[in-house]
């Protein structure tokens, strides 16, 4: 099938930019597609991380450390941008201005007054496609209940939980890192780090909640720098979300949790949702399957736990008895992007990334979190602003 190519230039270089790569390394995956990436540039302000790029990334014809540079390449349609917090609203929005169409990274400015800037700049060029990263809804299980949701299935919603659990953190030995200071990773700490991810569903379904309750904690207090010394740990390590969703037809409590240290969790992203006629979960930590209960008054009570067979928003070669990981759902949220930006506004499917109203909601949501974790109170959010 004739492709069109998208020319992507990738700011930051490190973790993430890397799976960009693969992902755009392995495109011939897709078999339905008519849309490319080619990553033709690359910046960071480490000369290392452009230099592996240079190395394993044949398309790449441009390497820089100012990513001023790298916005005046008129070759470079989009951008991936994925650096640390504190630099997500001056890059964003100079991307933006320049013209270039955006998939930055959550959690889309370190805080509230950042993400109203990248706002701002959006709403002054809205040419520019800009979307949010978020990979795990890509999973077949949870696409499944994407699809039990939007039918209706669960009758009148009892309660959701939704989270995002890992535990490296969990060794008081692990160093220090930029993840974990304010002044980079942000206030929000694992909120910021995680939970877009965790809300990516409950937003991209309406339900906004009305109040919200946290409880936020800082288990492992310093950390070593790598240089005999122990220093300040300052972001939250786990938080806990206890909120109170309204929407037009249903009310009903949502529990959100985002934890760096939750013992024996490599990376468990995960949703529960539990309705009068119908309940069902997701996990990441059983990849491959997806639980679910019917009910009809009176009757049996019994969770049917079944395989996800491989099958996502995007077809693929792999075969419907594979198991689907990481760097699938990785390769599924690019091929979301790329069709948004051939396609808009008409993407080849229904199942977008996540949208910079979606993240300014997250924004509302951490903000009021960190007044409740401060004041004890339960904090109203007030969604016409
Ligand atoms: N979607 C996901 O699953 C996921 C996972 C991890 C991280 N992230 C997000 O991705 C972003 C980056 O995280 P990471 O884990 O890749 O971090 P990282 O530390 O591995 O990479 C960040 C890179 O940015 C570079 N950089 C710093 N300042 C720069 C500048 N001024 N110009 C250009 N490059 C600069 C650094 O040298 C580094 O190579 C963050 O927003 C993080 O929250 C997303």
């Amino acid at each position: 099938m004739a492709k069109t190519i998208i020319r992507f230039g990738v700011i930051g270089c490190g973790l993430m930019g890397k799976e960009f790569a693969s992902a755009a390394a392995r495109w011939c995956h897709l078999t339905e597609v008519d849309f490319a990436p080619s990553i033709v540039a690359v910046c960071d302000a480490n000369p290392a991380a452009t230099a592996w790029f240079q190395e394993h990334v044949p398309s790449v014809e441009e390497a820089c450390t100012d990513y001023k540079e790298l916005l005046a390449n008129p070759r470079v349609d989009a951008i991936y941008c994925a650096v640390p917090h504190n630099l997500h609203a001056q890059i964003y929005v100079d991307i933006i201005k320049a013209g270039k169409h955006l998939l930055g990274e959550k959690p889309f400015g370190i805080d509230q007054e950042a993400n109203e800037r990248i706002q701002q700049a959006i709403a002054d060029n809205p040419n520019v496609i800009v979307r949010c990263s978020s990979e795990f809804p890509f999973f077949p299980g949870a696409q499944q209940l994407v699809a039990w949701v939007e039918a209706h299935k669960f009758g009148q919603i009892i309660e959701v939980e939704a989270g995002f659990w890992h535990s490296s953190d969990l060794d008081p030995s692990k160093p220090i890192n930029w993840k974990r200071r304010i002044a980079t990773n942000g206030e929000y700490g694992c909120m910021g780090d995680l939970g877009m991810h965790v809300l990516h569903l409950p937003m991209r379904f309406g339900w906004k909640p009305q109040t919200v309750r946290a409880l936020l904690s800082n288990i492992v207090p310093n950390r070593p720098d790598g240089q005999g010394n122990r220093v300040p740990c300052e972001t939250w390590d786990n938080a806990i979300l206890a909120c109170d969703v309204r929407t037009e037809s249903q009310q009903f409590p949502m529990v959100l949790s985002m934890k760096r240290i939750a013992p024996g969790h490599a990376n468990t992203w995960f949703i529960r949702i539990t309705g009068t006629e119908f309940s069902a979960e997701f996990t990441t930590k059983n990849p491959k399957q997806v639980a679910y209960l019917p009910y009809t008054p009176g009757g049996v009570q019994a969770w049917h736990v079944a395989d996800a067979p491989y099958k996502s928003a995007y077809s693929t070669i792999t075969g419907g008895i594979f198991e689907f990981g990481f760097s699938d759902s990785i390769l599924q949220m690019w091929a979301a992007f790329c069709d948004e930006l051939v396609h808009h506004p008409s993407p080849t499917q229904p199942f977008y990334c996540v949208t910079p109203e979606e993240a300014g909601s997250s924004h509302m949501i951490f903000t009021a979190a960190l007044a409740s974790n401060r004041t004890g109170q339960t904090m109203a959010i007030d969604w016409r602003n």
